[in-house]
Parts: structure tokens; sequence; C-alpha cells
């Protein structure tokens, strides 16, 4: 795509959580090949190779270690153009069996700390600039799994999940108005369920497909230009929304 706007993401600086996952690893890779220097985190090692893209293995719960990690890329730059909250997990184990752990662990790093990364951000930020903050919710922070579509009630993702979900989805809102005078723009990205052979089996790939008006699961590719849109700045004036990307699977 060779259009004017593609031309001012050279050298944006973009911080990405979770870069290690399915969607993190395909967004690392999109922002670097249009230009961008990326910095990531997981706790898990990641694959990617290049000179514009510096990773951290660490705990995002470690709220210090975020914040010196931030800090350092503002006193490098002076700015973060572009911050995508993604990491994020979920127990898929019977809720019946769910620990207080499991509970904390989960909210802990889906919503707290998104939360302490947009009040580091906050912080440093230079308001003559523009930050674009883009969280990663999910359609099941927007209404509730169809049960029947999984086999014997297993690997579904937490009740836990979707609260954190829900929540991210609200402070998308809270965030964008607390922060427009600082020119902090934030809004929300709502995935449907990705395909992955690695972990889903046929019988549910196909059991969910049924379920979607568009036919089929949610690919990488169909984030692409959610994400291009609101790190934009030709999209300025939009703040606060969450842009649901689920082949109509919400609809109905
Ligand atoms: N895959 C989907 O179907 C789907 C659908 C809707 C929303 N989402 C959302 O998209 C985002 C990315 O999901 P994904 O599918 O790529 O999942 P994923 O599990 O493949 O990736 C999540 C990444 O977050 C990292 N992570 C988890 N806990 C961490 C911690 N404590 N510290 C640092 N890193 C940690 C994991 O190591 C992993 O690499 C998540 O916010 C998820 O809720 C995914």
């Amino acid at each position: 795509m060779k259009i004017e706007f593609l031309k001012q993401y050279k050298n944006k600086i973009v911080f990405i959580t979770g870069v290690s996952g399915q969607i993190g690893n395909f967004t690392v890779k999109f922002f670097l090949k249009l230009g961008c220097i990326v910095y990531g985190i997981d706790i898990k090692k990641s694959k990617i190779k290049s000179n514009k893209f510096i990773f951290k293995q660490f705990d995002i719960s470690d709220t210090l270690k975020v914040q010196n990690f931030i800090n350092d890329i503002y006193n490098k730059y002076k700015r973060i153009d572009v911050v995508i909250n993604n990491a994020a997990l979920s127990y898929k184990t019977n809720f019946k069996n769910r620990t207080n752990k499991e509970l904390r662990e989960t909210i802990e790093v889906n919503l707290l700390s998104p939360i302490n990364v947009i009040k580091t951000i906050a912080k440093k930020h230079n308001s003559k600039l523009i930050c674009k903050i883009i969280n990663i919710g999910s359609i099941y922070g927007v209404r509730s799994p169809d049960f029947n579509i999984y086999d014997n009630y297993n690997n579904m993702n937490s009740e836990i999940y979707g609260g954190s979900k829900a929540a991210i989805i609200q402070i998308t809102k809270y965030f964008a108005a607390l922060l427009a005078r600082k020119n902090i723009i934030v809004n929300c990205i709502s995935p449907g369920g990705l395909k992955n052979k690695n972990v889903q089996k046929n019988k549910f790939i196909s059991n969910y497909s049924k379920k979607v008006p568009l036919g089929r699961m949610c690919k990488e590719d169909d984030l692409k230009m959610a994400l291009l849109y609101f790190s934009n700045k030709e999209t300025n004036y939009t703040t606060g929304q969450n842009l649901i990307i689920d082949g109509g699977f919400t609809l109905c």
C-alpha cells in the first residue's frame, strides 16, 4: 500500500506488550514493516530478530520493571508514539476449580498491567505531542461465550477473562476522557476468536465458524487496518472507541 499517510510510520516509536503471542508477534512484524522502531515485552522469548526491535523478557505484572523500561524509552527518544496493551492470559480450566491465585493473576496481567502502562505514559508524555494508546479487548468483553461450541465446556476462556476484557473496554473510555487534554488518545480493538490450528481442534473451528455471519474465524490480517487506523495521526479526533472485528459474531 503506497499511500502518503504511511510515510509517517518511519521511525515512529511503538511499545507493545505480549509480543511473543499470536497477535503480538504479528503486530510487531506489521509495525516493523511500516518502518517503526518497536519495543516489546513478553514473559516468553520472542523469535523476531531485527535491529529495530528491542525486546525484554519479563513478567508484565512487575510494575517497576515496566515503568523502568518505558522510562528508558522516554530518556532516549523523549516520546512514545504508539502503545499497544496486548498481553493477556486466560485460564481455560473449569470454573468450579478456579483458584484465587488464577483470579488475581488474570486481573493483574489483563487489567492492572495496562493501567500501569497507561499511568507511566501519562506521567512522561509531552502533551505537545500525540500518543496513541490501543488496548486489546475481546468479543468476550461485550458478550458471553456460547458454551455449546466448546467441547464439554473445555478449553474456553474463563469468566474472569471476560470480566477483565469488559473492564479494559471501560477503562479505554475512562482514560480517553481523562487524558484527552494531554493529547493521549485511547482506543480499543476487540477481535473475535482467531484461528489457531496449533491449539484448536477442527471441530471447534467448524462450530465457531458456523456461528459467524461471515462464516470463518478471525485472521491476524483482519486486524491490520484497525491497527493502522488507531495508530495514525490522521485519526486524532477518534478516542474512547471499541472496534469489534469479529465477522459479525456479536450481532446474533
Ligand atoms: N486469539 C484470540 O482469539 C483473541 C480473541 C480476542 C482477543 N484476544 C486478545 O488479543 C491479545 C493477544 O492474544 P493472543 O491471541 O495473541 O494470545 P497469546 O496467548 O498468543 O499471546 C499473549 C501473550 O501475552 C504474554 N503474556 C501473558 N502473561 C504475561 C505476563 N505476565 N507478562 C508478560 N507477558 C505475558 C504471553 O506470554 C503471550 O505471548 C490478548 O489481549 C487477548 O485477550 C485474542
